[in-house]
């Protein structure tokens, strides 16, 4: 779609990292951008920051995993600017599930799944039917990862049987509105290819009490930046890929109407590879057995 002066994007888990990014990036298209966060204070202060800049802007402090709140959040920005051009469900959390899969404490599982799957479910449910009525051109902008996107990291299982989930819910939501002949179109962000300095490392300081872990963890949280001084240590290379960079992602492929928001990468091409291979020989997935599981 072409982006103009003057529309409106939504973006969750806008307060800090790419949905901040993506806010900017869009606020610099000349849209107004509705951000909706959570945490309350990095909101305010995200949304000043943007307002310094010239934005036309509205933040909302919402949990994307509660239904009301989010269908509150598209009633309030029908409200203040009449219409929604470009929807990022983007608000995501690490769960902080540590050890074996049945280990794991359920509440690891229930929270991921409200804020990274029932998030977006949510946000397609609160606002698709709203664009779509307005008969406008419009897309919508579901963030996935490449751990679970593409093939899971078992490190991090929970997270990525989530991404997986946002993926195929992606896939869906595209098949739904082609078969509508719908103005609105759809994407699945992979943010990357490397890693993002952004605030999903220190996820639990988001985490709701309804959600609290029933049993302490055996190790404490570890930093983004005690996990880069670990393997530097190691003599392993660490890369950033700057949040700016996923926002042009974003912005290319909304213009361009493309589905796959997923940066040029040799490592992600191999994994894709090696999955669909183990799948089209029916042979086991041997591309999950060198991970190092404590
Ligand atoms: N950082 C990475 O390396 C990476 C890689 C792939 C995908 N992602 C995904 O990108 C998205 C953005 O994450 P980020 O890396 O910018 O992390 P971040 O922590 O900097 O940003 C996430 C934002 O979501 C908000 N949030 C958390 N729970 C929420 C809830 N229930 N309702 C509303 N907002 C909520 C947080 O307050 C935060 O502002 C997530 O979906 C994440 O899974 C990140």
């Amino acid at each position: 779609m072409e982006l103009k002066a003057g529309q409106v994007a939504v973006v969750t888990g806008a307060a800090s990292g790419i949905g901040l990014a993506m806010a900017r990036r869009f606020a610099a298209e000349g849209l107004k951008v509705v951000l909706a966060d959570v945490e309350e204070g990095a909101l305010e202060k995200a949304a000043g920051r943007l307002r310094e800049d010239g934005a036309v802007v509205h933040a909302r402090v919402v949990d994307v995993g509660e239904r009301e709140e989010v269908f509150a959040l598209a009633e309030e920005t029908y409200g203040k600017f009449g219409a929604v051009h470009v929807l990022c469900n983007n608000a995501g959390v690490g769960s902080g599930a540590e050890g074996r899969m049945w280990e794991h404490d359920p509440n690891d599982w229930k929270w991921a799944f409200a804020v990274n799957v029932w998030g977006v479910f949510h946000g397609i449910q609160a606002f698709v039917p709203r664009m779509l009525a307005a008969g406008e051109p419009g897309h919508i902008v579901n963030t996935s990862s490449g751990d679970g996107g593409i093939a899971p990291l078992p490190t991090a299982s929970v997270y990525a049987v989530t991404k997986a989930a946002v993926v195929t819910m992606t896939e869906s939501l595209y098949a739904h509105l082609k078969a509508e002949h719908a103005r609105v179109g759809a994407s699945v962000l992979f943010p990357g290819p490397h890693m993002l300095r952004t605030g999903l490392w220190e996820s639990h300081r988001n985490r709701p009490d309804r959600y609290a872990k029933q049993k302490p963890r055996r190790t404490p949280y570890r930093s983004l930046d005690q996990w880069e001084a670990a393997m530097k240590e190691a003599g392993k290379d660490v890369r950033f890929t700057p949040v700016e960079d996923v926002a042009e992602l974003v912005v290319d492929g909304v213009r361009a109407d493309r589905f796959w928001l997923l940066p040029e990468s040799e490592h992600s091409d191999r994994q894709i590879r090696a999955r669909s291979q183990s799948m089209l020989d029916r042979a086991d997935p041997a591309y999950l057995e060198n991970f190092i599981l404590d």
